[in-house]
């Protein structure tokens, strides 16, 4: 259903790859609330993925930009100020990746050079979109962005790796730049702290099946998909949000504040290698223990 809730807004949405990608469900509920936007990728992703597919159905332009450059990143919000006819309204940063994960390493065993990369796409190209749009005076008052993260930020979970670390920048980089642009022009920061969602980088999360279900059991709620995903990014680009700024906001149903479920519990006890009365769990295998 729509409440024509973007109508009348400029945006730009980042990380658009195809039909899974949480960022490709926002630009449609966007496309149906009334909003126009710009979509951007990697070179690489355009060729590989469905952008340009995308683009036509919501009428649009994709353009092409590395977020780890400012360049890129100044031509995009030029052109995007240039195709839409004026400054922008709203941003989605949905973009991550991480080296160290795709290349199987472990948290306690980073390549350094792997670990700079994820830092730079997954994080610092937040700010350099903030750094940009600001000096280009790009965004217009009470504009809204928002970008993507993960509880991993606070706690840790296995397998997440060094996009954990990530996340926490991500979120630190939401707030400090919230104040800056906030007391200055009223823009509005805001991350989204969204449930595990099967999608190509989330596919790449070790054990994300697993993960999957666990947090599916433990949300009374359960998990948050990506169309709901694309709702609540909906809201926080409208008007109905304009005081909420420098929040790491938990879309997760309920995940983020559960200790134990009763649904999570009862899977746990079934998992339990021993089945004679004595309680102890199944023994340790040596090889992963400090996995
Ligand atoms: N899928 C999940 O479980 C989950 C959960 C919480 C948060 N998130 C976050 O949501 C965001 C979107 O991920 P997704 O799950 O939709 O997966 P996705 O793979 O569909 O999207 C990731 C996007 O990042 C883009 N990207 C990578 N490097 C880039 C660069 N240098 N410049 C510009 N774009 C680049 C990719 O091309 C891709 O479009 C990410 O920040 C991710 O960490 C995902």
């Amino acid at each position: 259903m729509a409440y024509n809730l973007l109508k009348g807004k400029k945006g730009i949405i980042f990380g658009a790859l195809n039909a899974d990608s949480i960022a490709w469900k926002v630009a449609q509920r966007a496309f149906e609330e009334g909003a126009i936007f710009t979509l951007s990728n990697t070179g690489v992703a355009m060729r590989m993925g469905d952008t340009a597919q995308l683009a036509e159905a919501c009428n649009t332009v994709a353009i092409e930009a590395d977020a780890t450059s400012v360049e890129d990143l100044e031509n995009l919000f030029k052109q995007s100020m240039e195709v839409l006819g004026g400054k922008i309204d709203f941003v989605l940063h949905s973009i991550g990746m991480s080296p160290n994960v795709r290349k199987g390493r472990h948290y306690s065993d980073l390549d350094y050079n792997y670990l700079t990369k994820t830092l730079d796409i997954s994080a610092v190209s937040f700010h350099k979109v903030l750094q940009v749009a600001r000096k280009l005076d790009a965004i217009n008052q009470w504009g809204s962005v928002v970008a993507l993260s993960y509880v991993a930020a606070q706690r840790t979970f296995y397998g997440y790796n060094d996009m954990a670390d990530a996340k926490a920048l991500l979120e630190s980089i939401a707030r400090s730049f919230g104040y800056i642009y906030g007391r200055e022009r009223n823009v509005r920061i805001n991350t989204i702290s969204q449930s595990p969602t099967m999608t190509t980088a989330g596919s790449g999360v070790k054990g994300i099946g697993q993960l999957l279900d666990f947090s599916e059991r433990m949300s009374p709620l359960g998990n948050a998909t990506g169309d709901e995903c694309a709702d609540y990014c909906v809201t926080l680009f409208s008007d109905l949000t304009r005081k909420v700024t420098m929040q790491n906001l938990f879309h997760d149903g309920g995940f983020s504040s559960m200790g134990m479920s009763m649904r999570a519990l009862l899977q746990y006890e079934k998992g339990l290698g021993c089945d004679c009365e004595c309680g102890d769990e199944e023994p340790i295998d040596e090889d992963h223990k400090y996995d």
